[in-house]
């Protein structure tokens, strides 16, 4: 079973194996962290994530870090759920973004793996909600990767993803 950390930062700045992006089916980039990440990788993360497209809801593709600095081996790229109400069976599909990464990450040999709040910003998902899910679907489905890293970029991520992994301690 994986060890699952919170860590308030900038998810272009980890040291890891494979970091998460939260994009949108064109894995052409975006705002938000998928803007951040494509900043940091460069030119090449567009064009390699052109070539897998369209990725669905609910699924995930991996791509090179390309230029990221620490060295990243490898981008994992999801599409999370828009938040419209909770009736429109978001939160399976949320929950079935932290499964793919996993299973994408285990197919790949990666150890280390760095999670932003997938869906909880442009999305709308509503934070608490979303980190309930993501902490109960990491601690539920089976891994080789062995530390897990769940990025804050506020206070208040930190503050809700730290009191979900706290109930299922
Ligand atoms: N490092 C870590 N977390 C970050 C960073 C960063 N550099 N930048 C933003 N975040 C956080 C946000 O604060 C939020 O908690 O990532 C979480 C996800 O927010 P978004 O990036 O808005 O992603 P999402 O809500 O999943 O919406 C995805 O937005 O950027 C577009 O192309 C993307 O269409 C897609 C949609």
């Amino acid at each position: 079973m994986a060890t699952i950390e919170v860590v308030q930062g900038d998810i272009t700045e980890q040291d890891t194996d494979a970091i998460v992006n939260a994009a949108n089916e064109s894995l052409r980039g975006g705002g938000g962290v998928d803007g951040a990440i494509h900043w940091a990788a460069g030119p090449r993360l567009a064009e390699a994530g052109a070539a897998l497209a369209p990725c669905a809801r609910g699924d995930a593709v991996a791509t090179p870090g390309f230029d990221l600095d620490p060295p990243i081996r490898y981008v994992i790229h999801t599409v999370g759920p828009v938040w419209k109400g909770g009736g429109r069976g978001e939160a399976d599909v949320l929950a079935s973004c932290y499964r793919r990464c996993l299973e994408v990450a285990d197919g790949l040999g990666a150890t280390g793996l760095a999670f932003p709040a997938i869906s909880t910003g442009i999305y709308g998902y509503p934070p608490a909600e979303a980190a309930r899910i993501a902490v109960t679907t990491l601690t539920t489905t089976p891994t080789r990767v062995a530390l897990i890293r769940l990025m804050a970029y506020d206070r208040a991520a930190y503050g809700l993803l730290t009191a979900a992994l706290a109930e299922v301690a």
